[in-house]
């Protein structure tokens, strides 16, 4: 158990909140956890039937933590309490919306790839840094952004790692809605609890529909990264990406080939 995610349930929602904000709601092995925990136990509740993930009015996630991401993975991505915890995220039956503001780095912004709805704040700073940490794509992004926003505008996003807002995240297709960040959640919540009054197997069948024409490809390529993200996460440059963070500094790739 871990009081840094904070679940809530009302009129058939799950409110899942990430509380860690001295630390910006960056993800620790316990939160991914109780996250993927939250996931379980919302499709085994037949009370509930959605699920909202969100953090504050001005912080979603920073990412994974990044004192963690230097100790490795501990085992095979898959088992991994973040592995776990996409997977939940990528099969689950029932729908999934994201109220999103300020940071939303890394799994923060590829997590938001899997919901079916994702409201943000004008204050979001979406960002995939994996590859300026010396890391690749995780959570399926190598696959379900290319396809949705195209290939050219994907490698950017991707190779360059840099911050997009929520205007930016609104044109490419990967948010529903720009909110006043103090909005966003209520504005989120209400999609939730329209959501859960429609007819409950006709929105799974929607949803495993939607999910039909990429589902085993996306697994398949969600294992692929996750073993290529570890070995990532043991290369020196990646270590020199950790300790430049640890230093307030920029990292210097220059020495590697
Ligand atoms: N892991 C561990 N600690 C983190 C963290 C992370 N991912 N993100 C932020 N923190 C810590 C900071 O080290 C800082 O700690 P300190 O107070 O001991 O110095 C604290 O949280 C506050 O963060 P700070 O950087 O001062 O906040 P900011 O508002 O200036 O910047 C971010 C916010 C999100 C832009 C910045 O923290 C950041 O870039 N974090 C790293 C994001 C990242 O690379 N995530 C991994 C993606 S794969």
């Amino acid at each position: 158990m871990t009081d840094l995610v904070l679940t809530e349930k009302n009129n058939q929602v799950l409110t899942v909140r990430i509380n860690r904000l001295d630390r910006k709601n960056a993800l620790t092995h316990a939160m991914y956890t109780a996250l993927g925990d939250a996931l379980e136990d919302a499709h085994a509740d037949g009370d509930i039937r959605c699920v909202l993930f969100t953090g504050s009015d001005d912080c979603f996630t920073a990412g994974n933590d990044l004192s963690d991401f230097a100790q490795g993975l501990p085992g095979s991505f898959e088992e991994t309490p973040v592995g776990r915890f996409l997977f939940l995220l990528a099969t689950a039956t029932k729908p999934v919306v994201a109220a999103v503001n300020g940071p939303a780095v890394g799994i923060g912004t590829t997590m938001l790839l899997h919901c079916d709805m994702v409201f943000a704040g004008n204050n979001t700073r979406f960002q995939m840094p994996f590859a300026n940490l010396g890391l690749c794509p995780e959570g399926g992004s190598s696959l379900l952004l290319p396809s949705w926003i195209g290939r050219v505008r994907a490698a950017e996003l991707l190779m360059l790692g840099g911050a997009f807002t929520a205007d930016d995240a609104y044109r490419l297709g990967i948010i529903n809605r720009v909110c006043e960040p103090e909005a966003t959640e209520a504005t989120a919540l209400e999609s939730c609890h329209k959501l859960a009054a429609q007819a409950p197997a006709a929105i799974r069948v929607t949803k495993e529909l939607l999910n039909r024409p990429t589902l085993e490809q996306l697994k398949d390529t969600m294992l692929a990264e996750g073993k290529l993200f570890g070995e990532r996460l043991k290369s020196r440059e990646a270590a020199e990406a950790f300790k430049a963070f640890m230093e307030k500094r920029k990292p210097d790739f220059s020495k590697f080939d």
